[in-house]
């Protein structure tokens, strides 16, 4: 019966001193310091992190309404701006790499493109990614209405309508038709490709982003492909998004099948993909094996790609888990926009009339990247040779001037339909290509 007092004495015997206090106590105000500081911190990346997001959805969410009301493209275009250009630039620019990638795996699709040659050679394959990169990015970041305000596409319409101010969306979807012209593409392979341009940017960032798209933004990506599909002549693309999903799965379930074609074509994709990583220390087979981790089951099949290590694959994961937590709580946004062009008219100068635009990042055989000016860039030039981040020196053989929109594409058409092209782009736009950007634009820069 005497356990109770026993144990009261022994707990009394074992009470702190008052000095052993009075030490706890100086450790406190450097222990709520650290505390308050990271606090701080994470309420500050969380109120910067979601700024845009917030705006823009404090802006459009009342307008859409969760679907009863309409989002116009140009809308569904600014919408987008905040996830592409600055929430998450490298991963949904990866997403329509990967958008690209995944179609190989229809052998239709392969087929056309192993007999185009386009992705045998080294030279091709690099020039191909790079400037389908470019088309896509100056579709998505250059105002599709033509104009800086876009309420100007309702207004322009009299007998003479003003011309574009940034006619360059318009001149990259009708090269891009043109190219495409040239091929039998069938309806549904145009239809599939489109549903993956409006899919993966949400499966990715659902995946491996630092927070999902919201259903206003995967609407706003409807919207968007289905103007640009529209301007592509795409037939019979689905009413909702909904429908758009499903179609897109049967097509997937039905034609996504193993071939030769999809293997060959997958394969030289993939070495460019990883072409700037060395060869030492297995590096290079990693990374192969890395792309296989990315690919869902059905494409990998496809593919004829084996599956990869359990191991590998949940690391990845991790890896990637990872690197968007810290990112979702602890990292500031971007100031300022990533994108792979210059979504800001570039500035004209009155003496070059033809401006030749080079894109913000390059790839590892640096197409459109300028030739060094100075003795120090030559250096430059040649440090970043030596580190391996660029193949080869910038050359007139890569474009070292820069590229027109009219000329994109294998090389062998590089100087055919431009007349074309600027009248074409003029219908889709709804009003004249004027200007630098114009035919008039280049003849005068050839006198020069
Ligand atoms: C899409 O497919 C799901 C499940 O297969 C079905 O429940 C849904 O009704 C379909 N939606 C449309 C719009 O067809």
């Amino acid at each position: 019966m005497d356990a109770l007092p026993t144990f009261l004495s022994h707990l009394l015997r074992h009470l702190p001193s008052q000095a052993e206090i009075v030490e706890w106590f100086r450790h406190i105000p450097p222990l709520l310091a650290v505390s308050g500081g990271i606090l701080f911190w994470l309420a500050l990346a969380r109120a910067f992190r979601w700024r845009r997001y917030n705006a823009m959805h404090r802006k459009y969410g009342p307008k859409w309404s969760n679907g009863k009301g309409i989002i116009t493209p140009e809308e569904a275009q600014d919408i987008m701006s905040v996830s592409t250009r600055y929430d998450m630039p490298m991963l949904l620019n990866y997403a329509l790499a990967f958008a690209l990638f995944k179609t190989y795996g229809i052998p239709s699709i392969s087929k056309l493109l192993a007999s185009t040659k386009e992705l045998k050679s080294k030279e091709t394959v690099s020039k191909r990614y790079a400037d389908t990169e470019l088309l896509i990015a100056t579709w998505v970041g250059c105002p599709i209405s033509g104009f800086l305000d876009a309420s100007m596409s309702v207004t322009n319409n009299g007998p003479n309508p003003k011309p574009a101010d940034d006619p360059r969306a318009m001149l990259a979807l009708a090269r891009t038709n043109w190219l495409h012209s040239k091929y039998r593409i069938s309806n549904e392979d145009y239809l599939y490709t489109l549903s993956l341009f409006i899919l993966e940017p949400g499966n990715w960032a659902k995946r491996f982003g630092w927070r999902k798209l919201s259903p206003l933004e995967e609407h706003a990506y409807y919207v968007f492909w289905v103007e640009i599909g529209n301007r592509m002549g795409i037939r019979d693309i689905p009413d909702t998004l909904e429908e758009l999903i499903n179609w897109s799965k049967d097509y997937e379930e039905s034609y996504m099948v193993p071939a030769d074609t999809n293997k060959e074509v997958a394969g030289s994709t993939v070495e460019e993909l990883i072409s700037f990583v060395p060869e030492t220390f297995g590096v290079k087979a990693l990374s192969r094996r890395i792309v296989v981790c990315l690919m869902e089951d059905p494409v990998r099949e496809s593919m004829l790609y084996p599956e990869q290590p359990w191991l590998l694959r949940k690391s990845l994961d991790a890896g990637m888990g990872l690197a968007a937590f810290v990112q979702r709580w602890f990292l500031l946004p971007r100031s300022r926009e990533k994108f792979p062009i210059v979504t800001k008219l570039p500035k004209v100068d009155d003496k070059v009339g033809c401006p030749r635009l080079h894109p913000t990042k390059y790839t590892y055989r640096p197409w459109y990247r300028p030739e060094p000016m100075s003795a120090f860039g030559v250096l430059r030039e040649k440090l970043l040779l030596k580190l391996g981040v660029y193949s080869e020196m910038p050359g007139p053989h890569l474009k070292s001037s820069g590229y027109r929109l009219e000329e994109m594409g294998p090389l062998r058409f590089e100087n055919d339909g431009h007349e074309e092209i600027m009248r074409r782009a003029a219908e889709l736009q709804g009003c004249p290509i004027a200007g630098p950007w114009s035919m008039e634009g280049r003849k005068q820069q050839e006198l020069i």
